[in-house]
Parts: C-alpha cells; sequence; structure tokens
C-alpha cells in the first residue's frame, strides 16, 4: 500500500516524464498552463516578460500560447542552455537588475511572470522571507512595466506577510486571485498570485511595507503605453 510520500514521488515523476514527453523544458509549465487555463493570462497581449526564466519552460508555453507575434523577454541569474526560439534572454539578478535592460526597444510588457524561487535553507521562516523579497520586486517591476490592463502572476510561499501581498497586488489590479495548481507538490508552502487589468502606475509605484531595493534605472519615457 502507497504512502503519502509515495503519491508525491508518483506525481513529480509523472509531471517529469509528461513534460521530457511533450518536449518541454520543465515541469513547472504545467503549473502555468493551470493558471492559464483558469485565468487566461495572455488574452490579447503578447509582450511577455518572465522574472526566474531558467531552464524555460514557461517561455515556451507563453510562445505557444501568443504565436508569431509573441515578444518575449526572459530574465535569471543562470543561463539558460537552451533559450526558447525567438525569445531574448538577460542574464541577472532581478534585485539589482536595470528596469530598462528589461523593457530593450519595447515601450511596455503585457504579461510579467515570475516563477523565481529562492535558495532555500530549510528554515520556514528565512525561506519565506527570501520569496517575499523576490515576490516584491517581481510586483515592483511589474508596476513599472505594464501597460494598463496588463497581468501578472508571480510565486510567493506562505508566510506571515502574504496577506499584505496579496493585498498590494489588489491595489493595483482589477482582479487578484490566488492559485495552488495541481503539478505542485503539495508538501510546498509555494503558491501563485495573480493580477488581472493592471490599472496603471498611478494605482501605485514601490510595494507598501517592503523594501527589495531601489528600482535602478526606471522606465524610459514615464508610463509604459503601446498597444496590446
Ligand atoms: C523554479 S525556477 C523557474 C522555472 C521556469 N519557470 C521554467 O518553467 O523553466 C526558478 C528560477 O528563479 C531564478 N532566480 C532565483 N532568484 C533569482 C534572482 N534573484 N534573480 C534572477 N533569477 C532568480 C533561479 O535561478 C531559477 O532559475
Amino acid at each position: 500500500m502507497g504512502t503519502k510520500l509515495d503519491d508525491r514521488s508518483t506525481r513529480r515523476d509523472r509531471f517529469h516524464q509528461k513534460a521530457k514527453r511533450e518536449g518541454y523544458l520543465a515541469r513547472s509549465v504545467y503549473k502555468l498552463e493551470e493558471i492559464d487555463g483558469k485565468h487566461a493570462i495572455f488574452d490579447g497581449g503578447h509582450r511577455v516578460l518572465d522574472l526566474g526564466c531558467a531552464p524555460g519552460s514557461w517561455l515556451q508555453y507563453a510562445g505557444e500560447q501568443i504565436g508569431e507575434r509573441a515578444k518575449l523577454v526572459g530574465l535569471d541569474r543562470t543561463p539558460i542552455q537552451r533559450p526558447p526560439a525567438g525569445a531574448r534572454i538577460v542574464v541577472g539578478d532581478v534585485l539589482t537588475i536595470d528596469i530598462a535592460e528589461l523593457l530593450g526597444d519595447l515601450p511596455a510588457f503585457d504579461v510579467v511572470l515570475s516563477d523565481m524561487a529562492p535558495d532555500t535553507t530549510g528554515v520556514r521562516q528565512v525561506d519565506q522571507a527570501r520569496s517575499e523579497t523576490l515576490f516584491e520586486r517581481a510586483l515592483e517591476i511589474a508596476t513599472l512595466v505594464l501597460a494598463p490592463g496588463g497581468n501578472f502572476v508571480g510565486k510567493l510561499f506562505q508566510g506571515p506577510d502574504f496577506k499584505k501581498l496579496t493585498m498590494a497586488v489588489r491595489a493595483r489590479f482589477a482582479v487578484q486571485k490566488t492559485a495552488k495548481p495541481v503539478s505542485s507538490r503539495q508538501i510546498s508552502i509555494e503558491q501563485y498570485v495573480i493580477g488581472k487589468g493592471f490599472r496603471g502606475q498611478a494605482a501605485g509605484g514601490a510595494v507598501s511595507g517592503a523594501a527589495p531595493g531601489t528600482v535602478p534605472g526606471g522606465a524610459p519615457g514615464g508610463t509604459p503605453g503601446g498597444t496590446r
């Protein structure tokens, strides 16, 4: 008779095998697929910024959903071995990256994704705090680069500031939801916070109560815009 651990291993293996079979670079793709299936993350938008993009399965998925019009930019501190076709990859740390480098020649993005995970220590409070810092920074970047109406998905470990951070998303987007995809290990404290319909920069700049670092660069030309 199987134990809970066996069930988890089987599931982990199932998504891992499925990703290999279907040509995806990571099993994480099924988390985004489920979130997108429920929340239509790519509806109408074709410019996507993926923070913490390595090894690249979310970029693969975004490219497939959007098609030829896709403008994909990925950031990771680890170089990607096989960058998905057409994606521009920036290697750097999200906490210090220049916003202008992310934008390149784009005026704005329609979707900002963050699947960033901290180096975990096994000490819950430390890992939660690190995840919160990455999430806050992802939300800060989204606030600076999203066109009005744009969408956001960010990974966040559940911790003491979870409510405050979901409220920060709610203040900036017309709709805020959370998701725990089936392919996310049940033992994991990760959740995904979704914001749909960015209200624009007037809705807020820096994330309140958080100091993930300054925003070097800033969005050139002021408010991001452009057609979706
Ligand atoms: C779970 S993986 C992302 C998987 C990706 N969504 C995919 O489907 O291929 C998390 C990534 O976040 C990146 N990361 C963590 N902290 C970062 C930081 N401070 N700056 C940039 N990337 C970071 C890691 O290097 C790692 O590649």
